[in-house]
Order: structure tokens, then C-alpha cells, then sequence
């Protein structure tokens, strides 16, 4: 049998990809417009996007918040799950990337569920209080505010909310209790607080694939 080693999680997910998720020339744009402008390729996996499309669909979800919308990618992918009467609440930091995101959701053909809001996540979620709660929150952003942002998730979503928070494993440094990087400390507070808060039952998964060892948080408010 093969020895794990990244290469072959790389093989192996671009099969599962090829399998299971087939090509999309939306998507596909969307990853190269992304590039072309510059942006990191950190947005999610081929599976990881259908992943996020299927969970929103098995919840049932018409109202989903993003928090990090990079290019889109992730964003086009729930969009197209939420149905024409849904709705997607996308939050993004940098203006430059909004622009780019913006331009691959309409060209991706629905733009019209999609709302992009441009500013720091934690200054733009208050102004959320007052909408529709959300049925899915998908936390991806900058991970030393994952706490916040799980926080939020539970004030503007309702029991039943589904939450997703992305990159709960790097690199299995999360158990290293000495590890000085801001973002295993905030991803690791924030596993600890879905652990925790009452409001919360969750599990991750550790994954292997295109993104190197990772995983995926998955609660449910409740
Ligand atoms: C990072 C952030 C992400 O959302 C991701 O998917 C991968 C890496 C990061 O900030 O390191
Ligand atoms: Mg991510």
C-alpha cells in the first residue's frame, strides 16, 4: 500500500475531484480571475466546495453568511445551493477583492443572491443583527477572530443553524500548546469554545487532499 505522503493526497483528491466534482468553467474563471489579481490560492478544494454546496442543501438553507469571501469561489458554490429565492451575505476585508469576487459571482450567473459587504468582519456582523437570521455560517477568515466570528454565528443564526468553520487542522499544530502562530491559537480557541458554549454541538474532521493536512469544523447551533 502507498505510504501517505502529500504528493499522493494531492493525487488523490484531484481523482476525487475528477470524480465526483467534474469541471466547471464558472468556478474554473472564477479561480483564474483570483489569480490573475493576485490573491493567495487559499480559497477551498474542489470537494470542500461541494461540500459546502451539499451541506447547504441537506439543511435546507435559503439564508447563508460567508465570512471571508477572497474571489468567490466558495461563495458561487453555496449560491448556487440556496436556490433562486436565497440569499448569500458575504463579508470581505479588502475592497480589491470584493471587486474581483463580485465580477466572477455575476459572470458565475448568480449574482442576484449574492450581497458582498465590504469591511472587517467584525464591524459589518453587528449591522446583520437586524436581517433575517442565517441558516448556514461559513467562518474563513483570518483565524485569530474565529471565536468572534463563532460568537456571531450563534446571534444571527436560529437552532437548527449550521456552522462550518474552515481550516481546523494546520498541519496538526493545534495540539502543540507551545506554537506561537496566532492562527493555531485562534483556530484552537475557537474548537475549544465549539467544544464549550452551550449554544454549539459540533465535531471536525481532519482532512488529507489538495490543501496539505487540514480539516473542517461542522456545528449546529442548537
Ligand atoms: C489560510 C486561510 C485559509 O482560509 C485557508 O483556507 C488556508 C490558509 C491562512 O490564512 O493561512
Ligand atoms: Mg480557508
Amino acid at each position: 500500500m502507498a505510504q501517505p505522503n502529500p504528493a499522493n493526497w494531492r493525487a488523490a483528491d484531484d481523482y476525487l475531484a475528477e470524480t465526483l466534482v467534474g469541471h466547471d468553467p464558472a468556478l474554473e474563471a472564477a479561480l483564474g480571475a483570483q489569480q490573475e489579481a493576485g490573491m493567495p490560492a487559499i480559497e477551498v478544494a474542489p470537494v470542500s466546495g461541494k461540500l459546502l454546496n451539499l451541506l447547504v442543501r441537506i439543511s435546507g438553507a435559503r439564508r447563508v453568511l460567508e465570512i471571508g469571501t477572497l474571489g468567490g469561489y466558495s461563495t458561487i458554490w453555496m449560491a448556487r445551493a440556496v436556490g433562486e429565492a436565497g440569499r448569500v451575505v458575504t463579508i470581505e476585508a479588502e475592497p480589491a477583492n470584493g471587486a474581483v469576487a463580485r465580477a466572477s459571482i455575476d459572470a458565475a450567473g448568480v449574482g442576484e443572491r449574492v450581497e458582498i459587504r465590504i469591511g472587517r468582519a467584525a464591524e459589518v456582523l453587528p449591522s446583520l443583527e437586524d436581517d433575517e437570521p442565517f441558516d448556514l455560517v461559513f467562518i474563513d477568515a483570518d483565524k485569530e477572530s474565529n471565536t468572534l466570528y463563532l460568537d456571531w454565528a450563534a446571534r444571527l443564526g436560529h437552532p437548527g443553524s449550521v456552522v462550518v468553520v474552515d481550516n481546523i487542522g494546520r498541519d496538526g499544530d493545534i495540539i502543540d500548546p507551545a506554537s506561537g502562530d496566532s492562527k493555531v491559537v485562534g483556530t484552537r480557541e475557537g474548537l475549544e469554545m465549539l467544544g464549550r458554549d452551550p449554544r454549539f454541538d459540533a465535531t471536525a474532521l481532519q482532512t488529507v487532499g489538495a490543501k496539505g493536512w487540514d480539516g473542517v469544523a461542522i456545528a449546529v447551533v442548537v
